[in-house]
C-alpha cells in the first residue's frame, strides 16, 4: 500500500517521546510509591508490559470456556421463536457443513496456514516503519481494550433494571473479544508490543477509579469515542478489515450511555454541579499530550494527529452532550477551545502549518465506517 506521509516537526517528536518517559516514571513511581505504604495505586491488576492480565496468558482456559460458550451460544431468536428477541439466526449452512466436515487436525491446520498468510499479507502491504506505526496507534487501543473489559464488568454491577444489566454484561462479553483478539492482530504484526504510555495509564486507570456512573462516561463516551474514532480511520487500511466489526461493536457501545439514561435519567445537580463537571473535565486531559505522542506513528500512516485530535473532540462531545452529561453548546466551546490549542501546536512544531478547523473534521474514511457514524451522530 502506497502511504502518502505527513510532514511534522522532528524536534517534536523527540520532545513528545522524552516527556512520556518522563511522565511515565513519574505516574507509575507515584502509584507504586502509594501501594507500597498501604494506599492506592495502580488499580488495574493488568501487565501492560507483557500485554496481559497479571497472571499471564493461560490461552487453555479461554479455549476451553470462553471460545466453547462463544460457540455454543444459542440464538433465542431461533429456539425461541415466541420471545421478543432479535439476535440472529445461526451460521449460514454451507459455512456450517464445510467447518464439520473437517476432523480437528485439519481445522488446525487450515488455521495455521491462514495465520501464515495473513502475516505475510501484512508483511507485503507495509514497510516495517509502517508496521511499526500501526502497531503503536492499535496498542493505544489494545490496552484501552483491557480497561473496558475491567470497567464494563464494574458498571455491570452499579446500574438499574435487568434490561441495562443485559446491556452490559454482552458488553462485558464484547469487550473480552476485542482485547484477545485484537492482541492477535498486533501480533500478527510481528514487531513486538509496546508498553501502554503514560497518557494512556492515567487516562484508564482514572475511567476505572471514577465513580459510579461517571465510568459511564469515562468508558463509554470518551474512551469508547477515542476507540471509535481509531477503528474508522484505519478500517480502510489492507488487512485490517475486521477492525469495521470492532468500530461496530464500538458504535453501540458509545450509544449505551444515551439509552440508559433515557430511561434513568442523571439527576440535575450530577449534570451542573461544577465539581462533577471538573472531574469530567479532568478525565478527558491526559487525552490531549496522547494525541501529541502518536503524531509521528500517524503521520507515518499519512494521518494528521491534529485531525484525529478534532475528530474525537466533535464525537466525544456530541456523545456527552446527548448522553446528558454536558450542556447543550458545552461542547462547541471546548471544541474551539482545543482547536486553538491545537493550531498554536501545528504552528509552533510544523514547517508549513496553516489554521484548520480540527474540531468539524473527521477522519474516518471506510465507507461501511462513515455509514455506522452517519447513523449514530445524524440523531446528535
Ligand atoms: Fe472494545
Ligand atoms: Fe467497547
Amino acid at each position: 500500500m502506497h502511504i502518502e506521509k505527513i510532514e511534522v516537526g522532528r524536534r517534536a517528536a523527540e520532545v513528545n517521546q522524552v516527556v512520556e518517559r518522563v511522565a511515565n516514571v513519574a505516574i507509575r513511581g507515584l502509584d507504586d510509591t502509594r501501594a507500597f505504604f498501604g494506599g492506592h495505586g495502580r488499580k488495574a491488576r493488568y501487565d501492560d508490559a507483557h500485554y496481559e492480565f497479571v497472571g499471564g496468558e493461560r490461552d487453555a482456559l479461554r479455549r476451553k470456556h470462553y471460545d466453547k460458550s462463544l460457540k455454543l451460544l444459542w440464538k433465542a431468536e431461533k429456539h425461541a421463536p415466541w420471545s421478543t428477541f432479535l439476535d440472529g439466526a445461526d451460521d449460514l449452512p454451507l459455512v456450517k457443513m464445510a467447518r464439520e466436515s473437517m476432523t480437528k487436525a485439519e481445522r488446525a491446520a487450515s488455521k495455521k496456514l491462514a495465520s501464515k498468510e495473513f502475516k505475510g499479507r501484512l508483511a507485503r502491504e507495509y514497510t516495517l516503519a509502517e508496521r511499526q506505526a500501526l502497531v503503536k496507534v492499535l496498542c493505544a487501543i489494545g490496552h484501552g481494550e483491557a480497561y473496558a473489559w475491567l470497567v464494563s464488568a464494574e458498571v455491570l454491577a452499579d446500574v438499574q433494571s435487568t434490561g441495562a444489566r443485559a446491556a452490559l454484561t454482552m458488553q462485558v462479553v464484547e469487550e473480552a473479544k476485542h482485547f484477545v483478539v485484537l492482541r492477535e492482530l498486533i501480533k500478527a504484526f510481528d514487531v513486538g508490543v509496546p508498553r501502554q504510555s503514560a497518557w494512556e495509564y492515567l487516562l484508564l486507570e482514572q475511567v476505572l477509579k471514577a465513580d459510579g456512573l461517571d465510568k459511564l462516561f469515562g468508558m463509554n463516551v470518551l474512551v469508547e469515542g477515542i476507540a471509535l474514532s481509531i477503528f474508522g480511520m484505519l478500517a480502510h487500511f489492507p488487512g485490517l478489515e475486521i477492525l469495521r466489526l470492532f468500530h461496530l461493536d464500538e458504535s453501540r457501545h458509545t450509544a449505551l450511555p444515551v439509552n440508559y439514561f433515557k430511561e434513568f435519567p442523571l439527576d440535575r445537580w450530577e449534570r451542573v454541579n461544577p465539581l462533577k463537571r471538573m472531574k469530567r473535565l479532568n478525565l478527558v486531559l491526559p487525552a490531549i499530550p496522547l494525541v501529541f505522542y502518536l503524531e509521528a506513528p500517524l503521520a507515518e500512516l499519512g494521518i494528521d494527529a491534529l485531525a484525529l485530535g478534532g475528530s474525537v473532540i466533535r464525537k466525544v462531545t456530541q456523545l456527552a452532550e446527548r448522553a446528558g452529561f454536558e450542556p447543550r453548546g458545552s461542547g462547541e466551546v471546548l471544541g474551539m477551545r482545543l482547536n486553538a490549542l491545537f493550531n498554536a501546536y501545528g504552528s509552533l512544531t510544523r514547517p508549513h502549518h496553516q489554521h484548520r478547523d480540527y474540531h468539524l473534521g473527521d477522519t474516518t474514511r471506510d465507507a461501511a465506517a462513515r455509514a455506522v457514524e452517519d447513523e449514530v451522530f445524524a440523531a446528535a
